[in-house]
């Protein structure tokens, strides 16, 4: 039977928009799969990319972190998939610059370290709201010892344990600990809140005042808004009023001028603690003493475990939503730069998704 064509939507220079067209068809290398596409997620990570070409190792390129779709190849040595499996993946173009490792296109791969079977229930256009998402929360959570997110910033480790796929066998005991997830409406900011409380951990949420349900039904504890000029001094008195939980720090998901300039204030209340963010944090002599802070950079082999013994059985019994909600721009490779547009407008609690 003759290989099926693959086309991709391709970015060819900085700034310049995204052209559907034909791509080689990926072959699956020792522990890759390739995944027939049925669906890819926009990030603001893809904007970044296309505007200013940071990242980008070559031009032209492939974009994109999230696919779900059917595996159409395994690699020799894979075990955990087979053809026809449903998945989703994290694709990481990002390390690699290899073109088949972006997920705007028809076929991409996918290491088998970063996907996970999709229950047949949960639609792909559901499914593909979770990879990037989940890998960055487990970077800002469960990192052990600092690394490094780029020249001069380090990762943030705040040591804690994987998620559990129960309320009864979280390896801390429930309440012990106590996070601020500042941006808890955002992708990240909502699957970091779904695994911190899924680890145990009281999370106490900063959002937009018409997404505290959201923010809830992530897990939280209690949600605060982020336009309320009080909001430092009620996180100060929400983390008060938790009294023998202990402070962990925060998990900056925006990770701007303005919400640094409040977790400053906030963990100088509080005595320091970790700050984790999305971006380059401020320099440690703008910090109060006793602040550990670190960047990102959600591309880890620390997330392993959860892609092969947490997402899938989570995703079943519900322990794990595909928040936020999808919105689907359109469907075919030509509607991933309406939504790479649609992404620099800005989103609140939803994930921009192509259908293909
Ligand atoms: N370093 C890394 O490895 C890494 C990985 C992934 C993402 N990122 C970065 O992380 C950031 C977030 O990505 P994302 O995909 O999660 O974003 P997103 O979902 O597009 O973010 C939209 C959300 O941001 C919230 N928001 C905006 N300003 C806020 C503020 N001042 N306080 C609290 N919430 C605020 C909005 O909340 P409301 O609508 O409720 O107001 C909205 O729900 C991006 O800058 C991205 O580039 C970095």
């Amino acid at each position: 039977m003759a290989a099926p064509a693959n086309q991709a939507a391709w970015i060819v220079k900085a700034g310049a928009p995204l052209e559907v067209g034909d791509a080689p068809l990926p072959t699956a290398g020792p522990g890759e799969i390739v995944v027939k596409n049925a669906a890819a997620a926009i990030n603001p990570l893809d904007c970044h990319m296309q505007d200013s070409g940071v990242f980008v190792q070559q031009f032209p390129a492939i974009l994109g972190c999230d696919v779900a779709g059917e595996v159409y190849e395994v690699g020799a040595d894979v075990q955990r998939f087979k053809k026809g499996d449903r998945v989703i993946g994290h694709t990481i173009n990002l390390v690699t610059g290899r073109p088949q490792d972006g997920a705007f296109a028809h076929y991409s791969v996918v290491s088998v370290d970063k996907a996970a079977i999709l229950p047949d229930n949960i639609p792909f256009t559901d499914g593909v709201v979770v990879p990037f998402a989940l890998e960055a929360a487990v970077c800002a959570l469960c990192l052990q010892e600092p690394g490094v997110a780029m020249p001069g910033v380090s990762t943030p480790a705040l040591g804690l344990p994987y998620p559990s796929l129960k309320d009864t066998d979280t390896a801390l005991p429930p309440g012990k600990k106590t996070l601020i997830i500042y941006g808890g409406s955002s992708s990240v900011g909502s699957m970091a809140t779904q695994f911190a409380t899924a680890m145990g951990i009281h999370v106490i949420a900063i959002s937009g005042a018409h997404n505290f349900v959201f923010s809830q039904r992530c897990g939280a504890i209690e949600v605060l808004d982020h336009k309320d000029t009080a909001v430092v001094e009620k996180a100060v008195q929400a983390v008060r009023r938790l009294g023998e939980s202990e402070f962990i720090g925060i998990f900056d998901a925006i990770a701007t001028p303005e919400t640094y300039a409040h977790d400053r204030v906030i963990l100088e209340r509080l005595g320091g603690g970790h700050l984790a963010c999305v971006h380059p944090p401020p320099a440690m002599a703008d910090l109060p003493v006793n602040v550990k802070a670190g960047m990102i950079f959600a591309v880890n082999d620390v997330a392993a475990p959860v892609w092969r013994d947490f997402v899938t059985p989570a995703l079943r019994t519900g322990r794990l939503q595909c928040l936020p909600p999808p919105v689907v721009v359109g469907k075919g490779l030509g509607c991933v730069q309406d939504g790479l547009y649609l992404s620099k407008a800005g989103v609140s609690a939803r994930k921009l998704v192509v259908e293909f």
